[in-house]
């Protein structure tokens, strides 16, 4: 029908130095269908949609939105004509208020005076249709970045507007957010937006999307209806081969109990009496619902939030852990969930990005810092995890989101931890490299290190880890082995403390 095309994108290139992120890539909307963009990291799916958003200058092809061609100069300019974006890296300006993010650049005025209750009461409207809870005077670096998120989408609507470009919008929503989100998008979709919806989380797209186009090398390869493709059909299509095995074989024997937490109790109520072991050559998962205490514990563990009480021993031996450093002294290292936001160094190389957390491992004589061994150390994990870069100087911010998440995971696996802490390892991470993930972390397994890792997603506790504590309401629901549990007997328990 071809009235209903809300936008047509036909043959877009765009080059960087040292890659080619888009080679003639086709795309088309329908009015009031959500369009899922799906491809492995770096495959180009965010550069696609800001050369759509006048972020970047595309090289070559054309851009129809109904029927008349654009060429959007910046961001302002897509806004004005109905197209907005919800970036995977949100950039507000944090020191200004809710409102202020929403209006800048348009406020309502009276005479030359900006007309604040005007301003509050359009705020509120949108936030009242949408049912988002948050202050419009409140301070955007005080919210975390959920709500900074739903104040982004805000922003979009308030625009009228007739694309909306969600690119990763659940990696740091809880589940009842999510239904929140997808109420939004549905909502939207009623009116005849055009959605265009970016994300890893298969089952996410199965459930929102009408139409899905997979993206490989910068290259379109597929456009079909939802209900078309399987699960398998997507996964094919993005990694351009049959991935037959989610999982690497389980090949780590667990020896003797190494790590010991014995009840931490959080400062402000958060965990009650948390207890577990680990052993050496052990993968132990942490499930639970949001919020019944994953992250909190972990970074109990990890001295990054303050214990009330607990005690923590390694091999017998007693660890204080009282901040970051001396967790890192004792054998401990954290990845964590908000990695993207707390842990790059945008101006700094992948090899710097790297490297700076084992620094000592590259020492000789005393002194010198030795290059050959950072650039080893580099390849290494960039071969590991077929990290997508042009080189190892390139600088971290250039990478696409999937690739930078690589980057750190690979930081904290060099400064060779006793025990690796690991919050949604691969949140943002394509199927493809997932896989290697897995692999890395049950090869430190075979090392005899221990590892702890919280994720939400249940097949990947399933099939990476050797036993399961279940969390819920900030104390252990029970425990059970992972190779003869069921999702069922890991929901009950997380629904114990509820
Ligand atoms: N500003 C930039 N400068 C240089 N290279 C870039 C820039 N932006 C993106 N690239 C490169 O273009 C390619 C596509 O990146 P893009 O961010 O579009 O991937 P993506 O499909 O969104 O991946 P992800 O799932 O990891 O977010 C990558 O190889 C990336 O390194
Ligand atoms: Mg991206």
């Amino acid at each position: 029908m071809q009235q209903d095309v809300l936008l047509k994108m036909v043959d877009i290139s765009k080059t960087f130095p040292g890659v080619k992120a888009l080679d003639k890539v086709s795309l088309t909307v329908q009015k009031g269908t959500v369009h899922a963009l799906m491809g492995e990291n770096g495959a180009g799916k965010s550069t696609l949609m800001k050369c759509l958003f006048g972020i970047y200058a595309k090289d070559g092809g054309h851009i129809y939105l109904e029927g008349r061609e654009i060429n959007f100069k910046n961001s302002r300019e897509a806004l004005d004509n109905g197209v907005a974006m919800v970036h995977q890296e949100l950039n507000q300006a944090l020191k200004r208020s809710v409102m202020d993010n929403i209006w800048l650049g348009r406020y309502p005025k009276v005479g030359i005076a900006v007309n604040e209750r005007k301003m509050y009461k359009d705020t509120m409207a949108i936030f009242d249709e949408l049912a988002i809870d948050v202050d419009p005077h409140q301070i955007m670096s005080t919210m975390p970045v959920s709500k900074r998120q739903m104040v982004e989408i805000a922003k979009a609507v308030s625009y009228n507007s007739k694309i909306i470009v969600f690119d990763e919008p659940t990696s740091s929503l809880t589940e009842e957010e999510v239904e929140h989100l997808f109420r939004i998008i549905n909502m939207l979709r009623d009116r005849g937006v055009g959605i265009i919806y970016i994300s890893h989380k298969m089952a996410e797209i199965k459930r929102i999307s009408d139409y899905i186009t997979i993206m490989r090398d910068g290259q379109w390869v597929a456009t079909e209806p939802a209900e078309k493709l399987e699960m398998a059909d997507i996964i094919r299509l993005m990694v351009g081969r049959e991935l037959t095995n989610q999982f690497p074989p389980k090949t780590n024997t667990p020896g003797e109990v190494y790590l010991e937490v014995e009840g931490i109790t959080g400062m402000y109520n958060q965990l009650k009496n948390v207890s577990f072991q680990a052993r050496r050559g052990e993968v132990l998962g942490l499930a639970g619902l949001d919020s019944s205490g994953r992250t909190e514990t972990l970074e109990s563990i990890f001295g990054i939030r303050t214990r009330k009480e607990g005690k923590i021993t390694l091999g017998g031996k007693v660890c204080k852990n009282r901040n970051a450093g001396e967790s890192i002294k004792n054998g401990f290292a954290l990845i964590t969930e908000e990695r993207r936001a707390t842990g790059i160094f945008g101006v700094l190389s992948v090899r710097d990005n790297t490297v700076i957390s084992s620094l000592k491992r590259h020492k000789r004589f005393g002194i010198f810092l030795s290059e050959k061994s950072q650039r080893a150390d580099t390849q290494q994990y960039i071969d590991a995890m077929r990290t997508k870069t042009p080189s190892q100087e390139t600088k971290i911010r250039s990478l696409s989101g999937g690739n930078q998440q690589k980057v750190i995971i690979g930081r904290w696996l060099l400064t060779e931890p006793e025990v690796l802490l690991l919050d949604e390892p691969t949140r943002g991470i394509d199927v493809g490299a997932k896989y290697e993930i897995y692999q890395l972390i049950l090869d430190l397994a075979n090392k005899g290190k221990t590892v702890v890792m919280v994720s939400s997603e249940m097949p990947e506790l399933l099939g990476v880890c050797d036993r399961i504590v279940v969390m819920s309401g900030g104390r252990v629901a029970g425990e059970v082995d992972a190779g003869t549990t069921s999702q069922e007997e890991i929901m009950t328990l997380a629904a114990k403390y509820v």
